[in-house]
């Protein structure tokens, strides 16, 4: 059903997801906003730090009337923020109580493939995996999620998803807010649609080319949110929690959002801006400042889409949607003033670069090859630069996402990223006609037999084949055979 081809995939998608969302004004803001849970792990007596995340079933009551089942990680749905600082030695059990095999994987966290949460690292009900790594990587908001084979969309929409922030020194060394769910604020926007009954419908009449598009907004879990307000500056971490919806961010009042950080981390310097645009799993964190006793409204305008009417309904390009009400308190307390500069980004050296490959994103397939469990596409040498162009050559929207490592993006269509593109990426929009060059050093972790992913983060695409596994080899090693995993489906 899922065509993807340029013209065939855009009308069948309009035909399939064809009436317009707008939401603003409509919502009202009635329901506290849900903090997840603060998680900052045991110690154990080797010094490690210890978390566990237990898969769940559940239910929650997000609109009037009959309860939603749902899926979560320790609870009825998401899970908790998991919180380490760089050098933790980290171990994560993960235990699995759904009737269903799935996976938990570290979205943006640099570790050993075989710690990755990918699809070969599949666990079975009732299993319980522990993988332990020593996190190694700037201050950023990361998150975690499922990554079952071929049903990864599935698994997501059901409700597992969680936040896991990194910090370390030269972040703490910042005057930054950083009071969680005080002035340090959780956002994980997803969308979804229900059925009469209340239950969530990701049934095949809502796929369009996209996949899955609600006409409802849940923050962090929340329908209707509000936040309330006690300091003059607010630190919002941004994640794009949906399966396939791009979202823009803007205030009602059209007040700046200053950026300070991308998915890797921070940016060199705070960028403000009044539109932010997120594509399913990227991540940025942005400064907001308020005056005592006003309330402004956080929505999200049309995304700016390329490509023509089919492709704009497609991904629901001219929805609107009112996201979170903020209702600053009658005194707030001072914030100290954001600093000019924030941390060093090296450039990486791009001229030391080995190798150059194209990815060529068409329909359900990479380089016309959609994902083979067993094959691995190709592997990368230790501590080399490599320059990764990736093409979209449908009308739709794809993304990108790499495991393992942060990139830098070159340039999108031939120009220089955005200033809030300009930091540590591991996830980044590719439109038709404007191919996206990145750099990445791939630094330690090789593996020949088990591969990292490749994929679009747009989840129906992922699981429909467009993704692609590669190793981390020593010199003098070879790419591998992929050990077959009778648990991973
Ligand atoms: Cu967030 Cu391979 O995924
Ligand atoms: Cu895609």
């Amino acid at each position: 059903v899922g065509v993807l081809a340029a013209g065939a995939g855009g009308v069948v998608g309009a035909l399939l997801h064809s009436a317009k969302t707008d939401t603003v004004g409509e919502v009202d803001f009635a329901t506290p906003l849900h903090i997840p849970e603060l998680a900052t792990g045991q110690r154990d007596a080797d010094g490690r730090l210890v978390f566990d995340l237990q898969l769940k079933e559940g239910s929650r009551r997000f609109l009037p009337g009959e309860s939603t089942r749902t899926w979560g990680f320790n609870g009825d749905y998401l899970g908790p923020t998991l919180r380490a600082r760089r050098g933790d030695h980290v171990v994560v059990n993960v235990r699995n109580s759904l009737p269903e095999t799935s996976s938990v994987h570290w979205h943006g966290m640099h570790l050993p493939a075989a710690m990755d949460g990918g699809p070969h690292q599949a666990v079975a009900p009732t299993d319980t995996w522990s993988p332990e790594w020593t996190v190694d990587q700037p201050a950023a908001t990361l998150w975690y999620h499922p990554h079952p084979h071929g049903a990864t969309a599935k698994h997501v929409y059901r409700g597992l998803a969680g936040l896991f922030l990194v910090d370390d020194d030269a972040e703490a060394a910042l005057p930054l807010p950083r009071e969680y769910g005080v002035d340090d604020v959780p956002v994980v926007v997803q969308d979804r649609a229900f059925d009469g009954g209340n239950q969530f419908d990701d049934a095949p009449h809502l796929m369009s080319s996209a996949g899955v598009l609600g006409d409802h907004l849940l923050v962090n879990g929340t329908y209707g949110p509000y936040l309330d307000v006690s300091t003059r500056r607010v630190r919002l971490r941004l994640l794009n929690g949906s399966n396939a919806r791009v979202y823009q961010f803007a205030f009602s009042d059209d007040r700046p959002l200053t950026v300070i950080a991308s998915d890797g981390g921070l940016l060199a310097a705070p960028h403000a801006t009044r539109r932010l645009q997120l594509s399913p799993g990227e991540r940025a964190e942005v400064i907001v400042e308020f005056t005592p006793g006003e309330t402004v409204v956080l929505r999200s305008e049309p995304p700016e889409l390329m490509g023509d009417f089919f492709t704009d309904r497609v991904h629901g390009g001219d929805d609107r949607f009112d996201v979170l009400e903020f209702r600053a308190a009658a005194e707030l307390a001072d914030s100290p003033p954001l600093p000019d500069t924030l941390v060093e980004v090296p450039p990486l050296p791009v001229d030391e670069a080995v190798t150059t490959r194209t990815f060529e994103l068409s329909g359900f397939r990479i380089n016309k090859s959609k994902m083979d469990m067993s094959r691995i596409d190709f592997g990368v040498r230790r501590d080399s630069v490599e320059i990764w162009e990736i093409v979209n050559v449908d009308a739709s929207l794809h993304n990108f996402h790499v495991h393992d490592v942060q990139f830098q993006v070159l340039s999108i269509g031939g120009e220089a990223p955005p200033a809030e593109l300009a930091g540590w990426k591991d996830t980044v929009q590719v439109w038709h006609g404007r191919p996206v060059r990145v750099a990445m050093r791939f630094s330690d972790f090789t593996d020949p037999d088990m591969p990292y992913m490749y994929h679009c983060h747009i989840l129906y695409h992922e699981d429909s084949g467009l993704m692609g596994q590669f190793v981390v080899l020593d010199e003098g090693q070879e790419v591998g055979v992929v050990p077959t995993d009778p648990a991973a489906g």
